[in-house]
């Protein structure tokens, strides 16, 4: 909201300087550039707040600092592909800025990332932003679209809603998420031995098996439940049936162009079950990307 002062000239008598304030003239902040870059500087200042001498609380929170940046990126990215108008852009951007900040207190807090063993971190998050007012500006429809998609972001499935609106921005930050997470993690697995993390793995037992729950997921073409997790294989074949739920062109094409999915299955130590689950995820793949060049 903005309380404006008007300045009035009036000619024929000395400058009469009345400032009138204009406590009842209330204009919602605008989506745009301006607005998005006030919220980047309250979000950047609102990060540090979390900074730690503890090298292992620092490195969480960073690694979710800069998660949400990359999250910023790949929903413009996306975006970008479906040739939304600036003021869309600018409203995906705001949500991928605040859809993790609930991550910050949680980690504070609790020293997980384990909804399971904390509390949901979406619905965290809107508490967050309520305590802190950073959204009052907007406008209400506004707010309370970025409130929805924020809160079921991390939701299995995306609760049904009759606002197509809803539906399209909550589709749009969950591939923008599924990249990112895609991004550390396999870069995570890669270089475990070297910066062993625990909590980006939610503690999960590097054991050579998977649960029969979590194959039969796979293998059936639907996405696996966090709650069936039981070791780190689990978790790697949880990410990649994440194409399952997977909604615009372009997060197909990245996720063939990264090799996501091979770095995923390079990393499994399953023997033949690891190639069966990934022809599976990769048939879908080939599919989904044949139908939209066709
Ligand atoms: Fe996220």
């Amino acid at each position: 909201m903005i309380h404006g002062s008007i300045r009035i000239i009036c000619s024929g008598s000395p400058t009469i300087l009345m400032r009138i304030r204009c406590v009842f003239m209330k204009t919602a902040a605008l989506l745009d550039k301006k607005t998005l870059g006030v919220y980047r500087s309250w979000f950047n200042g609102f990060v540090k707040s979390f900074y730690s001498s503890d090298k292992e609380i620092h490195r969480n929170i960073v690694l979710k600092e800069k998660h949400t940046q990359n999250v910023c990126s790949e929903i413009k990215d996306i975006g970008a592909s479906l040739d939304l108008n600036t003021e869309k852009l600018v409203l995906a951007e705001i949500i991928a800025l605040f859809h993790d900040i609930g991550r910050f207190e949680q980690y504070k807090k609790y020293r997980t990332f384990s909804d399971q063993r904390s509390e949901d971190h979406a619905l965290l998050g809107i508490k967050v932003l309520e305590k802190e007012s950073i959204l009052e500006g907007l406008d209400q429809s506004h707010k309370d679209l970025i409130y929805w998609v924020i809160s079921c972001h991390n939701m299995v499935k995306i609760p049904e809603t009759a606002d197509p609106e809803y539906m399209f921005f909550s589709r749009l930050l969950r591939d923008a998420d599924k990249l990112d997470i895609l991004n550390i993690v396999t870069h995570y697995y890669k270089n475990r031995e070297a910066v062993n993390n625990n909590a980006l793995v939610h503690n999960l037992p590097d054991t050579p098996v998977i649960s029969d729950s979590v194959k039969a997921c796979v293998l059936a073409r639907e996405y696996v439940r966090f709650d069936d997790l039981k070791t780190l294989n689990d978790y790697k074949l949880l990410q990649m049936s994440w194409v399952f739920d997977i909604n615009f062109p372009r997060t197909f094409e990245v996720i063939k162009e990264r090799h996501y999915l091979e770095k995923i299955r390079d990393v499994l130590n399953l023997g033949s079950e690891q190639e069966e689950a990934y022809a599976v995820v990769r048939a879908f793949l080939e599919e989904r990307l044949k139908c939209i060049n066709s």
